[in-house]
């Protein structure tokens, strides 16, 4: 275990994935978590994380410095490594300028982290605090043009320190620098993977179920499937899983769930067809929000009256990822949002949380789900809204609707698919606009619904940008769904961006 104390930079999730990928497990933890605590994890090296402080600043964040004589390796970076010159005796000061972005590193002593290395090297700098001069016993280890000290390590203690950031791609040679402090400094043999996740888990998941029964929401996302997959190999028949199909979903979804799940795993599966329910409370509703808060309604409604049936439940088992868990900051926090995932639970039903990926990153969730034998269509699902295609539906939600847009999206996706580029999507599918408008088709006048393409890429959705689709395949896209599917007699493409633009319509 490698732990990553957190100063709060914005690259911080990167180190604890940089490291991962050096196949050594990792956590991050607060900067202000007690020495004890720390030292009770026996971690085989620390890594302080870059924070926008600066170190003589009142309130800037501290740590015990009982922490440097424990004989832990160190790894500073950024404030991580001011914080360690100014608290062994070195100085800080404020830059003239500040130094931000690609910055070229030159070498000056060859210890460790930068045995083997060329020099001139590229590096990414972004501070405006400066070491003047490092702490007694240490060496200067690199330098650039406007940092002189850029490194530097006290080998005899297995203290070190970067100012640039070695976890982003601006530094080329920044994951060599971290491999080396760990199989190197911290003497770390590097045998993470997630066939080793797996076993832990379901170690851990049977000792902590014991006798007792578990129940998960499905959704057929990626997160929630993975979970399921992962504690039924850990509980077999203990674990009941529930699915709502709200008859929201896109075609052939609610089939490939049941499948996957009832079939090919053998899961105790809930398949639940309240479809009607569904769509007989959003009869006349037009609203976006109140599409929204019905649809979250009915879902706790159906997954409470299944979930009383099971009697008695000691466990919910929640896919949330480490993502959430770092970003909530505390575990208590962590808790409150994973019960939003499951769109609230009964009030008087308590149960203890089972969730098995809370340390693990998506990508790193995907690899547990092929390990686990999940099928490629359901691990790299993009992602679709819990309220599903009410909100691709402009205006109100029928049944003749409904099954004019499953057919156009399934167009989508598998033009989508044939044409490679699924996996450099963030989303891709089909609105359908509750307005007709006029063609021609054999010598005949239409009259029919437009359908709009969306299709975006994004790294986390808070921005997006709409996708460069060639145009043979917008091309294929519109001719197939204005000849396959009745009632469509027009194909828009959205090119928008978010902002100002959300991804849905809706
Ligand atoms: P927007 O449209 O806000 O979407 O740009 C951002 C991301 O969130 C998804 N989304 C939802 N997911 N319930 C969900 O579970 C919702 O009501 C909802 N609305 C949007 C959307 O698909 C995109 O990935």
């Amino acid at each position: 275990l490698v732990l990553v104390l957190d100063f709060g930079g914005q690259y911080n999730q990167l180190i604890a994935r940089r490291i991962r990928e050096c196949h050594v497990y990792c956590e991050m933890i607060p900067y202000y978590t007690p020495l004890k605590e720390i030292l009770a994890r026996k971690p085989k090296g620390i890594v302080f994380s870059g924070g926008p402080a600066s170190v003589y600043a009142p309130r800037a964040p501290r740590i015990d410095p009982a922490l440097y004589e424990a004989g832990i390796p160190i790894l500073g970076i950024c404030y991580g490594m001011q914080l360690m010159a100014h608290d062994l005796g070195g100085r800080v000061e404020e830059a003239q300028g500040k130094e931000y972005g690609k910055t070229m590193l030159e070498i000056i002593s060859r210890d460790a982290l930068f045995e083997g290395l060329p020099s001139p090297m590229q590096c990414w700098m972004s501070h405006g605090d400066y070491i003047s001069s490092p702490p007694p016993g240490f060496q200067v280890t690199a330098r650039s043009e406007y940092t002189p000290v850029a490194a530097m390590s006290d080998p005899q203690r297995r203290l070190y320190g970067v100012q640039f950031h070695p976890e982003v791609k601006h530094t080329p040679l920044g994951q060599e620098i971290l491999r080396r402090f760990l199989y190197k400094v911290c003497g770390v043999k590097g045998d993470w993977t997630v066939s080793s996740f797996i076993e832990e888990q379901v170690k851990a998941i049977r000792e902590k179920v014991g006798k007792g029964k578990a129940l998960c929401a499905l959704s057929g996302g990626v997160d929630s499937s993975v979970a399921a997959a992962l504690v039924h190999k850990a509980i077999g028949d203990q674990l009941v899983c529930i699915f709502v199909n709200h008859g929201l979903l896109r075609q052939g979804e609610a089939e490939q769930v049941r499948e996957t799940f009832g079939q090919t795993f053998n899961i105790n599966l809930i398949y639940v067809d309240a479809s009607h329910r569904f769509l007989n409370r959003l009869r006349g509703v037009l609203d976006p929000e109140e599409k929204r808060k019905i649809i979250g309604e009915e879902f706790i409604r159906v997954f409470e009256e299944e979930a009383r049936k099971l009697g008695r439940v000691d466990f919910l088992v929640q896919g949330t990822l480490y993502p959430d868990v770092i970003e909530s900051g505390t575990e208590t926090a962590a808790v409150i949002k994973s019960h939003h995932n499951v769109g609230g639970l009964p009030a008087d039903m308590e149960f203890e949380l089972i969730e098995p990926l809370r340390l693990l990153f998506k990508d790193e969730v995907r690899q547990v789900g092929l390990e686990l034998g999940l099928p490629e269509e359901i691990v790299w699902r993009h992602p679709f809204p819990g309220p599903g295609l009410a909100i691709r539906i402009l205006g109100e939600v029928t049944e003749e609707k409904l099954s004019i847009l499953r057919q156009a999206d399934a167009i989508v996706q598998e033009e989508i698919h044939r044409a490679g580029l699924y996996r450099e999507l963030w989303q891709s599918f089909a609105v359908l606009a509750s307005m007709k408008s006029v063609g021609v088709m054999g010598d005949e006048r239409t009259y029919a619904y437009p359908i709009i393409i969306r299709a975006v890429v994004s790294e986390d959705a808070m921005t997006a940008d709409w996708a460069r689709l060639p145009y043979e395949v917008l091309e294929r896209i519109s001719s197939r769904i204005v000849n396959e599917v009745r009632q469509v007699n027009r194909v828009l493409y959205d090119i928008t961006s978010k902002p100002p633009a959300t991804i849905e319509w809706e």
